[in-house]
């Protein structure tokens, strides 16, 4: 699908117009049908996109938080992005939404998938925001180049669900909703900041597998307009 570039002087203005645009379509969601989902990336790029919308006046009890992907470890882990959540996102006005993490204690990541795939049912689909991040290898979500199960997780004929991706650009085994769970959301948002990251970006347009920068598959196959939000 069609992505559109919006270009921001600094990731300050990019925070705030990016919660704006986020609070418009969740509220807009609420007011059609009473709830709204959003589902956000982990990393560093996204804390002061968080923080801009935490300060958002929302129904936020009426919004259900999710992740687009997690590291398989608890909470209190420093790698966790339910953490990264929590500490900024989940405060003022925003504390009051409800959290859906994707990590479980369980003996292997694809059981956590499992348990997580069940539990995300309930948030129905699509989503109405989803927020993907891209690293340097054109990984996103936890699409990563060379992941055991890269194949299935960016297979828009599977049913949406969590599942287990290992990598080694991953880290520790990570846990990640489908492609298609995510790629028909009504507002689909790539944020990504800084010149490396646009140069990569750059590189994804261009010709190659999807595979190779699996961003890729989103910015081909999406059925939702992408809308890629860049700052410097
Ligand atoms: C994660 C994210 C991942 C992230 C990219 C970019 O769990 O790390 O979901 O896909 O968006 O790795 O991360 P940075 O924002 O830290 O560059």
């Amino acid at each position: 699908m069609v992505s559109h570039l919006k270009t921001f002087d600094d990731r300050k203005l990019l925070a705030e117009s990016l919660a704006d645009a986020v609070a418009a379509t969740l509220a807009a969601a609420i007011d059609a049908r009473g709830q709204a989902v959003l589902a956000v990336s982990g990393g560093s790029t996204p804390k002061a996109f968080f923080q801009a919308l935490s300060t958002r006046a929302l129904d936020w009890e009426k919004v259900a938080i999710t992740l687009v992907d997690e590291r398989f470890v608890p909470a209190d882990n420093p790698r966790s992005n339910h953490l990264l959540v929590a500490e900024n996102l989940l405060k003022n006005a925003a504390a009051a939404a409800e959290f859906v993490p994707l990590y479980h204690q369980a003996e292997t990541a694809e059981e956590a998938g499992r348990l997580a795939t069940e539990e995300t049912a309930e948030l129905g689909s699509p989503f109405d925001v989803v927020i993907l991040g891209m690293g340097n290898d054109g990984h996103t979500a936890s699409f990563f180049p060379g992941g055991d199960n890269l194949e299935r997780a960016l297979d828009l004929g599977l049913p949406p669900e969590v599942i287990a991706m290992e990598a080694e650009g991953a880290g520790e085994p990570r846990l990640t909703f489908t492609l298609s769970a995510l790629d028909d959301a009504e507002l689909l948002v790539l944020h990504i900041e800084g010149a490396e990251k646009k140069a990569v970006l750059d590189k994804a347009l261009g010709d190659g597998a999807d595979a190779e920068m699996p961003i890729r598959a989103v910015l081909r196959h999406a059925s939702s307009p992408v809308s890629i939000y860049w700052a410097p």
